[in-house]
């Protein structure tokens, strides 16, 4: 009998060993697996946490595409993983579906867009001599209500973004950009277009887009690059008619990370102080050498004639930091100072000279390098670039949770709780 029990007992340890080593390779493995499959993704358009398997769910190309015509290109989380997956079920199926899109939206819109064109009488000599969105040229689509029940709002953010950019729109809303995660006085952000060139697909989908994200501003005049310059005024009308209570304007490219937890730390930051100011990598009067020859930046013979550098102090337009006071002077000044077509220079350069009185400031840590910023949001400590240059697809994500990470307790007083509960 005590052999039988004793024989029993030994059988009984060796497998309560056995198990509990089966369960340690278990929860091992799937600790191990949590690093390439996420319980949980950032999810922060929805408000909470998503879990693996509803994502997954959210990855069937019904889905993908119902989310994409309902929101217009937007994504329904952003994860590092998963993202490759859904942009190339994206990018196979996004033509296809912006022509479902045009089909279904085509009465709802095209009139709307039609009437809301009012001729313009003014001759080409006024289109060419000074910017015609100078003219009070109807918006072709409008949002005015951007910045509606901000009344003490810090930043307004300008992203000069081309026609078809829907992806890089999109990921924007979806990163820095974020309204769910932004408290309502700190950031807005308009996007500006001009018109798609002759493509009526586009067109019908921006107008969507318009109507699902209320933060589209689109010119009466073809997105081209050598009509940039009105884009830009066009956003200081834009502000001049609808958001002068911003403290600060910031102009962006839509392919440029914006760090904004550095941006609402700013130390260098006076709110109250802080007048007639223009900041960003400054191009210094007589600096700048004028293309005579070839090039996407060639200028012709007739302007600035004999000049072998520009004759003003201008910005690096991809990232600038504007005071709102003087933003009203410089679309007044655009009815009074001839067009020259290289953005940067017209609207950071020519318009601050003729309005006079504004000064430059450099601003630090602005880069354009993207293998630079990639490194510095992947460290521990918080990087301290405020924009970086994210043209490859998926940087603008990586640098994103990157400064989540690095300013997790600084930024918790300028976010919604939701954005740490992560
Ligand atoms: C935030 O702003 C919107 C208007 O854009 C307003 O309707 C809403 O009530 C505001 N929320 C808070 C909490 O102030
Ligand atoms: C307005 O914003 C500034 C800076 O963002 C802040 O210091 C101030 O307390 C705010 N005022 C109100 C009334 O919310
Ligand atoms: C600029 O836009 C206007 C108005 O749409 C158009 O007539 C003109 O051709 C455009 N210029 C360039 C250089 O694309
Ligand atoms: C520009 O150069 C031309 C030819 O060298 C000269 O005739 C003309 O006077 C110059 N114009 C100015 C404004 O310097
Ligand atoms: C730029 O420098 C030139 C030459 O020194 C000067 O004549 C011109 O007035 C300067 N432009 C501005 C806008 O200060």
């Amino acid at each position: 009998m005590a052999v039988y029990s004793m024989h029993c007992l030994r059988r009984l340890l060796l497998y309560c060993v056995s198990v509990v080593a089966f369960l340690i390779v278990i929860f091992t493995s799937m600790n191990l697996l949590e690093d390439v499959f996420p319980k949980y993704v950032y999810s922060l358009d929805s408000k909470k946490v998503q879990s693996r398997a509803s994502y997954k769910h959210a990855m069937s190309e019904e889905t993908v595409k119902t989310l994409f015509i309902s929101n217009t290109l937007k994504t329904p989380t952003i994860n590092k993983i998963m993202h490759n997956t859904f942009l190339e079920r994206w990018t196979t199926n996004s033509n296809r579906w912006l022509e479902e899109i045009t089909t279904q939206r085509k009465e709802m819109f095209t009139t709307k867009a039609a009437t809301n064109m009012k001729t313009v009488d003014i001759n080409h000599e006024a289109r060419i001599a000074y910017p015609l969105t100078s003219f009070g040229s109807p918006y072709v689509l409008n949002n005015d209500k951007i910045c509606e029940g901000a009344n003490n709002l810090t930043y307004i953010v300008l992203v000069h973004t081309a026609t078809d950019h829907f992806y890089r729109r999109s990921v924007i809303r979806e990163t820095w950009a974020n309204k769910n995660i932004l408290t309502n006085q700190s950031l807005r952000v308009v996007f500006l277009l001009g018109r798609p060139q002759g493509n009526t697909k586009i067109q019908a989908a921006i107008e969507h887009e318009s109507y699902m994200h209320k933060d589209i501003v689109q010119g009466d005049f073809s997105d081209t690059y050598h009509n940039l310059t009105h884009k830009g005024v066009l956003g200081y009308r834009w502000i001049s008619e609808y958001c002068l209570q911003a403290k600060f304007v910031i102009k962006v490219d839509d392919d440029v990370f914006v760090n904004i937890f550095k941006l609402m730390l700013g130390t260098s930051i006076n709110y109250h102080a802080d007048k007639r100011k223009l900041r960003c990598y400054i191009r210094m009067n007589g600096t700048s050498p004028i293309q005579r020859k070839t090039g996407k930046w060639k200028v012709d013979d007739s302007e600035f004639k004999n000049m072998t550098y520009f004759p003003v102090t201008y910005c690096n337009g991809f990232f600038v930091f504007m005071t709102t006071d003087i933003i009203k002077e410089l679309y007044e000044a655009s009815k009074v100072t001839p067009f020259f077509w290289i953005d940067d220079v017209y609207i950071f350069g020519l318009l601050p000279a003729k309005v006079g009185s504004i000064r430059f400031e450099s601003m630090e840590g602005l880069t354009l390098s993207e293998e630079d910023s990639l490194k510095c949001f992947k460290m521990n400590k918080p990087c301290n670039y405020l924009a970086a240059t994210a043209v490859a697809k998926g940087n603008m994500e990586t640098l994103w949770y990157g400064s989540i990470k690095q300013y997790h307790s600084l930024a918790k007083a300028y976010a919604k709780p939701q954005l740490f509960s992560i």
